[in-house]
């Protein structure tokens, strides 16, 4: 079982009928030496008191953004959270969560949060089944968050069907295996690469890509999240870097080289996500170029594959660390995809590939999804079309798993 002594978990109660079964799964964790803070919607409160919570947690229950003690409770609560669980997840609390409100204490703390997140819906099967939910369900999942039941039974209603909330053990147990998979980079070193290269023509004028930094951030960002150290090298990017994470911009290729070799011997784990120019020009004019000196002539020259290169030279990198590299293909077939993967995966001295398909408008440079292939030790695992911090997420778990059997440093 994983070290969840001292941890801090939220326990967010929604208002469902279920809400009294809940009082059991907050008495578990607390009894096992969780710090357990509930938060509950003034639905909830409908149908269990907040003194219940309170005499079995042995914590104040919070209840509202205004009047409380601390200025800002939702991200008092928010960033002190190794994990949320959501029990039971009404209808209208899935729905808030997917689409970002934040107009009550328990929206606005799930909007806050960056810890994993393990929801058990619960409510009548005509709900669970609307499309409306099942729609955030999928967004949420997408997401990362972690679904428990709903089991199929004897509803409140009195009718039968999918929508009873898992029982309080299973509760308990899924929030247990979440909160092992929130540490599980504790004490790693993480080096992650975002966003297209620059690469200057003269002082105004690039050849560049349209790569956004979307999924370098969501990979920085999850590793962080499970207790890396996280260092991201991103080139030029709208985005901005979610907490505990350490930026260094670059704008070429070849500065993107110096930082990840500077970076990469102290790096447990180095993901490359960038889209590095595989070609810069061979000058770079030092004033503006003239428009009517004609189009100009530009050589472009090879820039140094640096993927290949940490691939080769094991002494760039710390002994007995991950490498893993991104490759963009145009390629939407995914079994010519797996192949690419693994042809890389050989030929860049990686231990793991993922392939993915820059061609199609659903997936890719500027767009929230991504269709990959991911080709590691194990095998090959086609991860089909997901979101951005989907697949940072099982990236992010697969890493977990290859530097599992190794302690983290002192
Ligand atoms: C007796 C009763 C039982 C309810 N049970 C559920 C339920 O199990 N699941 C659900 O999604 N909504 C249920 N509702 C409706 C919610 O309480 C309602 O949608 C409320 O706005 C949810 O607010 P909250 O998500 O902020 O807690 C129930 C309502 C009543 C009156």
């Amino acid at each position: 079982m994983a070290q969840v002594e001292g941890r801090k978990v939220l326990v967010c109660i929604t208002g469902g009928i279920a809400a009294y079964k809940v009082v059991q799964v907050a008495r578990s964790l607390a009894q096992m030496g969780i710090d357990v803070r509930v938060v509950m919607t003034a639905s909830a409160e409908r149908f269990v008191g907040a003194q219940t919570f309170a005499a079995v947690t042995g914590n104040p229950v919070a209840t509202a953004i205004f009047g409380a003690e601390a200025d800002a409770p939702h991200v008092e609560l928010a960033r002190d959270a190794d994990l949320a669980v959501v029990a039971p997840a009404t209808a209208n609390a899935l729905a808030k969560m997917a689409l970002g409100f934040a107009d009550d204490l328990f929206s606005a703390v799930m909007l806050t949060a960056r810890c994993p997140v393990v929801a058990a819906p619960a409510m009548h099967a005509e709900m669970w089944e609307h499309p409306a939910t099942a729609a955030h369900v999928r967004t949420l999942e997408a997401r990362g968050v972690t679904m428990v039941g709903p089991d199929s039974g004897a509803l409140s209603s009195g009718d039968f069907g999918p929508g009873r909330m898992a029982e309080p053990d299973a509760i308990v147990e899924a929030a247990v295996l979440a909160l092992g998979r929130s540490r599980a980079l504790a004490g790693r070193a993480v080096l992650v690469t975002a966003g297209g290269t620059q690469e200057p023509i003269d002082p105004v004028r690039f050849i560049g890509n349209r790569s956004s930094g979307r999924m370098g951030y969501a990979i920085a960002e999850t590793a962080a999240a499970r207790g890396a150290e996280v260092t991201l090298v991103s080139g030029p990017s709208q985005l901005t870097a979610g907490p505990g994470v350490d930026v260094v911009a670059v704008r070429t290729a070849e500065e993107m080289r110096t930082a990840v070799l500077k970076a990469a011997p102290a790096c447990d784990i180095i993901i490359k996500a960038a889209a590095v120019a595989d070609f810069r020009p061979q000058l770079s004019a030092p004033a503006k170029l003239k428009k009517a000196a004609g189009p100009p002539e530009v050589t472009l020259v090879p820039t140094t594959d640096i993927l290949g290169e940490l691939g080769a030279d094991p002494g760039l990198r710390k002994p007995g660390g991950v490498l893993i590299g991104f490759a963009a293909e145009t390629e939407p077939d995914p079994e010519r995809l797996a192949e690419l993967a693994v042809s890389k995966r050989r030929s860049k001295g990686a231990d793991v590939i993922v392939a993915n398909d820059v061609g199609s408008s659903d997936s890719g440079f500027d767009v929230p999804t991504n269709r990959a292939v991911i080709a590691g030790p194990h095998g090959v695992a086609d991860v089909g079309l997901v979101t951005k911090q989907g697949l940072a997420a099982i990236l992010i778990d697969l890493v977990a798993e290859l530097v599992g059997g190794r302690q983290p440093p002192e």
